[in-house]
């Protein structure tokens, strides 16, 4: 239906349509959850193999026995396998224990405290310390800035990346930015793959920044395509050597969303002199990682084309979740403006966007009709979507049928929207099909500054051109 053009009688039939739905749905008590990214259970089991593949034969390709201390750099095969996935030189990668998210914790403290480069270099020697955060993003590094007392700076994503004009026009006139978060390969949560011009760009950022300012490049999703005509990325490593900034590049990966997300391997790729501060600081925490693990880790992906037959297993479990939500939302929202989503051709997410405002009740509605989803504004920082519309799906853990239960569930709340006191939607269908028809109209009327907080970056602030001003193609288009 086009809201725009209903007439009072129609948008009266919707909102009893919805109503009904409504009513039945939350009939169902449902207990279905699209929360945190996460593998299933079957994906999980295509590494069982792990389990027991050394058979007791534990010394690593250079004769270490790999069950005794020591090794702070990680077993050579281990540093090989993240060097493969994050494209650096096998020399200037540090194989760690199970958690990148761990590295990157590690990495901006020792950044913060002592310094990458000697102690001249510590953040901690600033008035302040900045980081410029692409959003929507993940929730985890913004925890990360927020523990460490860190402020957060959003910059917009848009499908090639995040907004290099706005990043470059940020870094120009802030000196307090010491680092930016990337996701580039599938970002969390938009699914964008940086374009070649973007990598470039962030690799030039060396040039124009603070001297102690660091990309944090988490490469979590470097090999997890939905299928083999996925973009590929632009290697940073060697944009970085072209420009001469590799001291401002720090890259992450693991193997968290490829073998046991609780007991993979951690990788982080970094230039000599940020490899001297970063192991410096951590020959204090630890004598060396899990390298029992990564021996396993390396037998298991002992073939060339292993890995990548591997993530192909992964891709044909996902796929079809991924296709379940998209083929609700494009029901849902294909011909109308209610909501907008971009939807990659890998990683674990999708994201969505309703009209503004509206974020956080449709989380609420969807969790009375018992689904669970990541609270609204997760995707930035200190949890403050200025346009309260972006939900992020996670659809990898629930089976295809309770994805596509769910996303139902999903597609009804999204309509029904913020209505004050609301008790149940059997009372409020109505008055917030109203609403929303109000509210379209006044978003076509206002002056835009009332239509979003003037918060930092956002240049574009009204609905059709939003943060997010594209709507990617489905992967199976
Ligand atoms: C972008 C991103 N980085 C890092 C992680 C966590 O990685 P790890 O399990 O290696 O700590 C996740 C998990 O969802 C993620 O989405």
């Amino acid at each position: 239906m086009d809201i725009q053009s209903a007439s009072t009688e129609q948008l009266q039939q919707w909102a009893d349509t919805l109503n009904a739905e409504y009513d039945a749905i939350k009939a169902k008590k449902l207990n279905l959850d699209l929360t945190r990214g996460k593998p299933s259970a079957e994906q999980l089991s295509l590494s069982d193999a792990l389990d027991g593949i050394l058979k007791g034969s534990y010394q690593s390709e250079d004769g270490t026995d790999v069950r005794n201390y020591g090794g702070l750099d990680g077993i050579p095969a281990a540093r090989k396998l993240g060097a493969d996935m994050l494209g650096a030189p096998a020399s200037n990668v540090i194989a760690g224990g199970n958690s990148s998210l761990t590295l990157m914790h590690q990495a901006v403290t020792i950044a913060y405290l002592f310094g990458l480069t000697g102690a001249d270099s510590a953040w901690k020697n600033a008035e302040k310390v900045s980081f410029i955060c692409p959003v929507p993003g993940y929730d985890r590094h913004f925890s990360v800035c927020e523990h460490l007392g860190i402020h957060m700076i959003p910059a917009p994503m848009t499908a090639d990346g995040p907004d290099m004009d706005a990043v470059e026009a940020l870094i120009a006139e802030d000196t307090s930015i010491r680092g930016m978060w990337c996701v580039p390969r599938f970002s969390n949560p938009t699914g964008v793959v940086y374009s070649d011009d973007t990598v470039e760009r962030i690799a030039a950022l060396g040039k124009k920044a603070h001297a102690d300012f660091r990309v944090f490049w988490d490469n979590a999703y470097a090999v997890h395509q939905l299928d083999d005509a996925a973009p590929a990325l632009a290697n940073i490593w060697d944009a970085a050597e072209k420009a001469g900034t590799q001291d401002s590049i720090l890259q992450f990966a693991s193997t968290s969303k490829i073998t046991f997300a609780g007991a993979g391997v951690a990788f982080l790729a970094a230039s000599d002199a940020n490899l001297t501060g970063i192991r410096k600081a951590l020959g204090f925490v630890t004598i060396g990682p899990d390298k029992v693990n990564q021996l396993r880790h390396a037998r298991f992906f002992a073939e060339p084309e292993s890995l990548a037959q591997h993530m192909k297993k992964h891709a044909e479990i996902i796929k079809p979740r991924f296709e379940s939500v998209l083929t609700r939302l494009e029901a849902a929202f294909g011909d109308n403006d209610l909501g907008r989503w971009e939807s990659a051709q890998g990683g674990y997410f999708i994201s969505f966007d309703t009209r503004p405002g509206l974020a956080k009740e449709v989380v609420r509605l969807a969790a009375e009709a018992g689904v669970k989803l990541t609270p609204a504004g997760a995707t930035f920082p200190y949890g403050n979507d200025p346009e309260d519309s972006n939900i992020r799906i996670a659809p990898t853990v629930p089976t295809v049928p309770q994805v596509d239960e769910a996303m139902e569930v999903f597609v009804t709340c999204v309509p029904c929207q913020r209505s004050p006191g609301l008790e149940s939607i059997s009372t409020s269908a109505l008055r917030a099909t109203r609403l929303w028809h109000a509210m379209h109209i006044s978003l076509n009327s206002v002056p835009s500054f009332l239509r979003l907080r003037p918060t930092q970056l956002y240049s574009s602030s009204t609905y059709s051109h939003s943060c997010l001003n594209f709507r990617a193609t489905t992967y199976a288009s």
